[in-house]
C-alpha cells in the first residue's frame, strides 16, 4: 500500500472501501433547516478512504483511513463530518492533519464539547468514550488521516439522536464554538 502524502490518499484505491457523504445524507446535524433546503443536497461535504486489512470487528487490529471534508458551510455552520461515538466506548484513535485548516470537535459523555485547532501536522489523540468529528474551516479541501481500532465499530446514532452540545460557527469572520461547551 502507499500513502499519496501531498493528498492524504490511500493508494491503490481498488484496495480500500471509499464512500461519499451528501448534504442529503448529513441533514439532520446542521442547525439551520431552512438554509439547507436553499442548498443543493447532492452537494458533497466528503468523502472518506478506509483501508481495513482484516475484517471489521478483529480485536487487535488497526484501520487506516483518510477523510478529506471540503470547504462550505450551512448559513454560518462550516461543513464537518456527522461525528461519532465509538460503538466499544474504551476504544481510542488517532487523527493527523495532512493539508487545510479546521477544526476537531470533541465531546464527552457528560456532553462536555471543546475542539483541537487542526492544521497541517497537527496530531491528535481521541480518548475512550469521546465523540468525535471534524469541520473544515479554510477555503480548501480539509485532508485527515485517522488510525482506528479495527474493533472500534461507529454509534452513529447517539449523534443523530441529540448531537453535539456545541456548534462550531463563523461569528463575525471569527471561528467560535457555539453552545454548552466544557
Ligand atoms: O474512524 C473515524 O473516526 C474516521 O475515519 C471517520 O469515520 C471519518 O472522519 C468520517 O466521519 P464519520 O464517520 O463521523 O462520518
Ligand atoms: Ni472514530
Amino acid at each position: 500500500m502507499q500513502m499519496d502524502w501531498a493528498k492524504g490518499l490511500i493508494q491503490p484505491r481498488t484496495a480500500v472501501r471509499e464512500s461519499v457523504k451528501t448534504l442529503r445524507e448529513l441533514q439532520s446535524i446542521y442547525a439551520n433547516q431552512e438554509a439547507l433546503r436553499s442548498m443543493d443536497p447532492r452537494t458533497v461535504v466528503y468523502r472518506v478512504q478506509a483501508w481495513c486489512p482484516v475484517p471489521e470487528g478483529t480485536e487487535g487490529g488497526l484501520f487506516w483511513g483518510t477523510t478529506v471534508v471540503e470547504p462550505g458551510h450551512v448559513d454560518s455552520e462550516y461543513f464537518m463530518t456527522h461525528g461519532h461515538f465509538h460503538q466499544k466506548r474504551n476504544r481510542t484513535e488517532y487523527y493527523t492533519t495532512v493539508d487545510g485548516e479546521g477544526a476537531l470537535i470533541l465531546m464527552d459523555e457528560a456532553r462536555r464539547t471543546w475542539m483541537e485547532p487542526m492544521a497541517a501536522g497537527t496530531l491528535h489523540f481521541i480518548p475512550a468514550s469521546v465523540a468525535h468529528r471534524v469541520a473544515n474551516t479554510g477555503k480548501v479541501p480539509l485532508r485527515l488521516v485517522a488510525c482506528w481500532p479495527s474493533d472500534a465499530g461507529h454509534d452513529y446514532e447517539a449523534i443523530r439522536q441529540s448531537g453535539f452540545s456545541a456548534r462550531l460557527l463563523s461569528v463575525n469572520g471569527r471561528v467560535s464554538l457555539v453552545g454548552s461547551g466544557g
